[in-house]
């Protein structure tokens, strides 16, 4: 029996075929709000049911209640607020209990809103709340504050997606890698988020879940990322080399996740959960600093949230210490299962093997399989050239 989906089932508001096409000509004559990538990548999860069991943008008591108790207002347990923001200006002509075709900054007609409510909100609060910080210099929290001063909740409908066509290989709904792991026989199955290149310490928490379950789902993210971070292309190109030499074929999947990212740490981290859960995954990897960036959250602080939440959640989460290379055991290990001394572990940080990638210089084997770091250094040469 499949993992039942948060919330009891699989929301699917995506119109397909004729449907779709009276929709998208229905919509076409609607007012319209124009929505960022951030908000189109939400939409596209709402509708395919990577976030059930929403079936919109929320409105006030779901928010409300998230903010005060990572909950929805009828208790299920959720972390982060889904909402579709604008400003005074951009509403002035719609109307509660009308419909409004949501575009992107493409110009691309994505779905409609049923506007059900129109309710103002606290940026500091929510800042405070889901990011643990007021500060505009976390990634999240700008782009909080850049938001319009309105939330607009009701229920949505999917008729376009975002462009994903350059990962078409990899791009299954929930609904389909429910249906792959059936077909494959998996009956337990790890899902794993990432919005780095894979590096040993990644593959060693893999491997280490992969040997108590029956399958692994690599599930990177591919939505819009932080400028710095390895771009989506490059980073699946590093994977696809990682898999194809180092990853049993026929208990590892590669699929996209294709989300946006919060950086909302520890509250992000139950999300990822409920959404990998949604995939059809039984277990969930939690490391250290899962969804962190700068020092904004403590190393097992996202373990530590999710552990309060995590009888409720159904998905199983695999928490894993700071995994290193260690010298002396000539293995990858953690504080857990490594007694030698510091010296002996190999340890760089993200900016450091930055700077070596972009001076075409190797990371040492320990920290990154050499053929990772050869899509890498291409890559990074490519992007600097264009
Ligand atoms: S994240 O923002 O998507 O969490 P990243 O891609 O770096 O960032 O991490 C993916 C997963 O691997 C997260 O669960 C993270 O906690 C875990 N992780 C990353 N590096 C390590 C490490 N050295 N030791 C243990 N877990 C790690």
């Amino acid at each position: 029996m499949a993992i039942t989906p948060h919330g009891g089932k699989l929301v699917q508001l995506e119109k397909t075929g004729a449907d779709r096409e009276a929709a998208l000509k229905e919509a076409a004559e609607l007012p319209y709000l124009t929505i960022s990538a951030w908000t189109v990548s939400d939409l596209e999860l709402i509708g395919i049911g990577g976030f059930s069991p929403l079936e919109g943008f929320m409105k006030q008591e779901d928010y409300e209640a998230v903010i005060a108790a990572s909950r929805l207002a009828d208790g299920t347990v959720w972390s982060v607020p889904i909402t579709l923001s604008a400003t005074k200006e951009e509403i002035q002509h719609t109307a509660l209990g009308s419909k409004v075709s949501l575009k992107g900054e493409d110009g691309v007609i994505y779905g409609t809103l049923q506007v059900e409510e129109i309710y103002t909100y606290d940026k500091e609060k929510e800042a405070e709340r889901i990011y643990g910080t007021k500060e505009e210099a976390h990634p999240g929290v700008a782009k909080l504050y850049a938001r319009g001063e309105f939330y607009l909740g009701g229920k949505i409908e999917l008729l376009n997606r975002p462009d994903h066509s350059e990962f078409d290989a990899y791009h299954l709904d929930p609904k389909e890698t429910r249906a792959l792991f059936e077909e494959l026989g998996w009956k337990t199955i790890v899902g794993f988020q990432t919005r780095n290149p894979v590096h040993r310490a990644h593959e060693y928490i893999q491997k280490c879940a992969l040997e108590a379950v029956d399958g692994l789902l690599l599930n990177p993210l591919v939505g819009e990322t932080k400028s710095d971070d390895v771009s989506a292309a490059i980073r699946m190109e590093s994977y696809e080399v990682i898999l194809d030499k180092y990853y049993p074929k026929d208990r590892t999947r590669l699929v996209i996740y294709p989300a946006a990212m919060r950086y909302a740490g520890p509250k992000e981290a139950i999300l990822h959960a409920i959404v990998r859960k949604n995939y059809g995954c039984t277990h969930f990897i939690v490391g250290r600093d899962h969804a962190g960036v700068g020092d904004y959250y403590g190393t097992y602080e996202a373990q530590d949230f999710i552990t309060q939440f995590e009888a409720e959640l159904g998905i199983q989460i695999f928490k894993f210490e700071h995994a290193f290379f260690c010298e002396a055991c000539e293995n990858m290990a953690s504080a857990k299962t490594c007694p030698h001394d510091k010296q002996y572990h190999v340890h760089l940080s993200g900016t450091k093997v930055r700077e070596m990638l972009r001076n075409g210089e190797k990371p040492p084997k320990q920290f990154s399989r050499p053929e990772v770091a050869d899509v890498l250094i291409k890559g990074l040469k490519q992007t600097t050239t264009t």
